[in-house]
């Protein structure tokens, strides 16, 4: 295949006898998808620039210019005016070739005691951090909604679930508790992800570290960076905070798709639990009396390919020996569609969760309709002196009578009820009671409007901070 293509618009030229291949420069090419690091990678430079001027590497003059070029150019990006050259690969080479053209010989000079390696590495940095910290914000604002809707719902009755058969009445405060759980120890996985992230790579250069004098910690400072990456060979190579990231982005996705499946299901009219806003369904072209989740399951969906990225990203790792190469390119498109994806996720989710409305009847109703207190029965009768394997099977007996005469157990006469153990007294009805049921669980971690209540408490204190 033949190509055109001018040697000297690269930045690596006089190595080379003929033109760069047509496909190779479009297969090779990041300039697409890596033009969205333009903004951290200006910044990465800046801060490269600025110490490399107050070290005296390169002059007051150039640093002057280099800071005025830059304004330029992203003033440029911003405005959508910036010409990307595909034959300029990626966005580093880019920027570096406009800044030239516009301020000559000390755009050249910028890039002096760095590497393309150090300078990606740095920005993938800057731009995960960012990114962390609005999904960090996105997560916070979905918790404080799940939390005020736990709140309005702390004396809500629903059957809760095992194997999805009722299992034991529980609040739907209580329910929707858990998740805000879940995504608080997303959010402090993140936290903790973000640590990693937050070291500077810059100085390590192609790979060896570099003999210009440079100041790494002044670097560090103006970039807000914690700490130094201490090994460049390290620096330049490894991705393993991108693979954390997308590790606790693909545990917020499962956390996001569990809640999906549930919303999809209390939806369905076999169950008829809730509503969603309309704003967040569809219609169906065919069957005029369709409302469609669509939220939720595309959510269920997009969890697929958060996963995938994450496994991407570590089989992109596996085999790559010691320091970079171009493999690290690959890692980009998953990272900025994982966190594309998550963040855009949580925000629906936030606003699709303060607006959804409970049918409190219906759920109570089901957890009428399956024999949800019959453990608090058991339990009664344990603390009646029965051992509780007897009184489970005593219960056991109750429920098919129950069954097969269409009754629920609180419908059973205290005659029929004492004839399971002589001390059953007329205070086994509130046992029977969903309220009842629910109250006595009335333990830290448990279900009880009192718990439910004490925990919206905490968590508002500690997501109001
Ligand atoms: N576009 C490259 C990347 O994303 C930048 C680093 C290229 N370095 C190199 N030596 N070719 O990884």
């Amino acid at each position: 295949m033949s190509s055109s293509l001018d040697r000297k618009s690269q930045a690596w030229s006089a190595l080379f006898s003929e033109p760069v291949d047509a496909l190779v420069q479009r297969y090779t090419a990041s300039v697409g998808f890596d033009k969205r690091l333009a903004p951290f990678d200006i910044q990465g430079s800046l801060a490269h620039a600025r110490m490399l001027g107050a070290r005296g590497i390169i002059p007051a003059q150039d640093l002057g210019d280099i800071e005025r070029g830059m304004a330029q150019v992203l003033e440029e990006i911003e405005q959508g005016r910036f010409d990307w050259k595909l034959e300029l690969e990626d966005v580093h080479l880019n920027i570096e070739a406009r800044l030239t053209q516009l301020i000559g010989d000390a755009g050249k000079r910028l890039h002096t005691g760095r590497s393309r390696n150090d300078q990606v590495a740095t920005d993938i940095r800057l731009w995960l951090r960012d990114a962390v910290d609005r999904i960090q914000a996105a997560l916070r604002a979905l918790r404080l909604a799940l939390v005020e809707l736990a709140e309005r719902h702390a004396d809500t009755l629903m059957p809760g679930f095992t194997h999805l058969q009722v299992a034991q009445p529980v609040t739907f405060g209580h329910h929707v508790l858990a998740y805000v759980e879940m995504f608080g120890r997303d959010a402090e996985r993140l936290a903790d992800a973000r640590r990693r992230i937050n070291r500077l790579p810059l100085g390590a250069a192609a790979l060896a570290g570099t003999s210009y004098p440079l100041d790494r910690a002044m670097v560090a400072r103006e970039l807000g960076f914690d700490e130094l990456c201490q090994n460049s060979l390290d620096a330049v190579s490894d991705r393993d905070f991108a693979i954390e990231f997308n590790s606790a982005a693909a545990l917020i996705m499962v956390h996001v798709s569990r809640l999906s499946e549930e919303l999809v299901l209390w939806m369905s009219q076999a169950f008829g639990f809730i509503r969603l806003p309309d704003r967040y369904c569809t219609g169906s072209s065919i069957m005029p009396q369709k409302k469609n989740p669509d939220v939720p399951e595309l959510a269920r969906g997009k969890s697929a390919r958060v996963i995938g990225h994450l496994n991407a990203l570590l089989v992109l790792m596996k085999g790559q020996p010691l320091a970079y190469n171009k493999d690290n390119q690959e890692d980009k498109e998953p990272l900025f569609d994982t966190a594309d994806t998550v963040l855009d996720t949580l925000t629906l989710f936030a606003d699709m969760m303060a607006g959804i409305e409970v049918d409190a009847q219906a759920m109570q109703r089901s957890a009428l309709r399956g024999y949800a207190t019959a453990t608090d029965l058991a339990d009664y009768l344990v603390k009646k002196g029965l051992p509780f394997r007897d009184a489970h099977e005593a219960v056991a007996h109750a429920v098919r009578e129950c069954v097969q005469s269409g009754r629920d157990l609180g419908e059973l006469p205290l005659s029929e009820l004492q004839r399971l153990h002589p001390a059953v007294q007329a205070d086994v009805a509130e046992v029977l009671r969903l309220e009842g049921s629910v109250a006595s669980r009335d333990l830290v971690g448990g279900t009880a409007p009192a718990q439910v209540r004490a925990q919206v408490r905490r968590l508002r204190a500690e997501l109001q901070q």
